[in-house]
């Protein structure tokens, strides 16, 4: 059996949760391959909204077992949140979730570090989540990173020691926090966590597939903000492509079937970095208002802009993705024409391959107008209901970008999907 992979093709916050969701009832397992509570993903059914930030969003299905992979890095005391909220929801999540012994622990000094780091970079910040992401990948790149694994015993000791390293950085940045409280709630939290299922994960999905079972890996975070093809700095600290769910999880590149790849009909960015589309116009306001393009996890507006089909070449290559998942076209539903960003205008010399940089000032993006479908599509249940306007935009992107649209949402519920055969996938 191949493992497909889900992964966000823009800067995040393109409706992985909701698909993933949707998709969940075509597989054995689901599981998430990076990223931490950066994440905050989305699903809505039956009158419920849910925001999952280190839980993958194969949970309010049947029957699927849910993983998380060592390629996450867990804050015990988010995790005991959300694990708390789903369970008082009447989800039975011990039944459904493993946890993999080498997922990396926030600490606690992992998020003053992040904060002071911010702190410290003044009006170049990254506008992180604040949530210790990029302080914990760097204790577990340079070899100095607490696992879940490494809790089972003796873990006091172990957290001593990687809290006072911190402390000393902390100390060198001017900071003196006081950990009295934030520590005893997170050690309490690591005791929580003993009472799930903390298993070899990549064992356990190498024997699911050899026993034919089907697993869909959920990214998090989008490509633009891939620590390797993003535009870096403005990235995340983890690779949130393919290659991460290999990585991530322990699944060989040959294992990897269908990579699906979603994207909005339009573009948003939170945080710092170039976004070249960018409308700082009423038009970029009437997406940010139609979208609520207002960030999961933090609450911070959602900076909007037009499709850029430059960069979503670019990650449909570095992904390798086979399909392609269009999400909330109904916010573009009263617009009289949309535009799409073909090529870059890059000190005079038009570029369609995206370029190493892509800060703002040398960019200027090239559109072509199409026109609007002024439809409300909310309430369609099939292709054949889709406003001759809308086939076209597909059809233009699909042509552009040379990758099939097999699914498009046009509504945050569950209901509001619908598939679409093709022609692309005839080929
Ligand atoms: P994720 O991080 O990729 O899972 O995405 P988020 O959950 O952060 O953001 C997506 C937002 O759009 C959520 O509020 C979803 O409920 C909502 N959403 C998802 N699909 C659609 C859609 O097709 N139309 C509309 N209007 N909203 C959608
Ligand atoms: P989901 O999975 C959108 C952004 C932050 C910041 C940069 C680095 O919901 O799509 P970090 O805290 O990771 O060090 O922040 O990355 N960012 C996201 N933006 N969606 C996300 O996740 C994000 N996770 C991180 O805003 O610019
Ligand atoms: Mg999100």
């Amino acid at each position: 059996m191949k493992v497909d992979v889900l992964l966000g093709l823009q800067w995040g916050d393109e409706g992985k949760g909701k698909v993933v969701d949707v998709l969940t009832p075509r597989y054995d397992v689901v599981a998430r391959f990076q990223g931490g509570p950066n994440a905050g993903h989305t699903l809505e059914f039956e009158g419920h909204k849910y925001v999952l930030r280190s839980i993958p969003s194969g949970i309010f299905q049947h029957g699927q077992v849910n993983i998380i992979g060592n390629g996450v890095v867990l804050d015990p005391v988010l995790f005991r949140e959300e694990a708390e909220s789903l369970e008082r929801s009447g989800i039975d999540l011990r039944s459904m979730l493993k946890i993999s012994k080498k997922v990396h622990l926030i600490l606690p000094t992992h998020r003053l570090l992040d904060a002071a780091n911010e702190r410290a970079k003044g009006g170049a910040k990254i506008g992180t989540t604040g949530k210790g992401i990029g302080p914990t990948y760097t204790d577990k790149i340079s070899r100095n990173g607490l696992r879940l694994g490494d809790t089972l015993h003796n873990f006091r000791e172990k957290y001593a020691a990687a809290r006072n390293r911190h402390l000393v950085l902390l100390h060198a940045m001017g900071e003196d926090p006081d950990l009295t409280e934030l520590e005893q709630r997170w050690l309490d939290a690591v005791e929580y966590i003993h009472t799930f299922d903390i298993i070899d994960s990549e064992h356990y999905i190498n024997r699911a597939l050899r026993d034919g079972k089907s697993v869909l890996c959920e990214g998090a975070q989008g490509t633009m903000l891939d620590i390797d093809f993003g535009s870096y700095p403005f990235v995340t600290s983890s690779n949130t492509i393919t290659a991460g769910a290999c990585s991530g999880l322990g699944v060989a590149p040959n294992k990897i079937g269908e990579v699906y790849g979603i994207f909005k009909a339009y573009c948003t960015r939170v945080g710092s970095g170039p976004f070249p589309t960018e409308l700082f116009d009423e038009t970029g306001k009437a997406i940010r208002d139609k979208g609520h393009e207002y960030g999961a996890v933090t609450g911070r507006e959602r900076r909007c802009g037009w499709i850029d089909l430059v960069a979503l070449r670019y990650a449909i290559m570095i992904n390798g993705v086979s399909q392609l998942i269009m999400m909330k076209s109904d916010v573009l539903d009263d617009f009289d024409s949309i535009k799409a960003c073909v090529a870059y205008k890059v000190e005079g010399e038009t570029v369609t391959d995206f370029p190493y940089s892509i800060d703002e000032g040398s960019i200027e993006p090239i559109y072509v107008e199409l026109p609007g479908w002024k439809t409300d599509m909310t309430a369609m249940k099939s292709t054949d209901e889709f406003p001759k306007e809308f086939i076209d935009y597909i059809t233009f992107l699909e042509r552009e970008l040379m990758t099939p649209i097999t699914i498009v949402s046009i509504g945050p519920d569950r209901e509001q999907t619908i598939f679409r055969n093709s022609p692309l996938l005839k080929q």
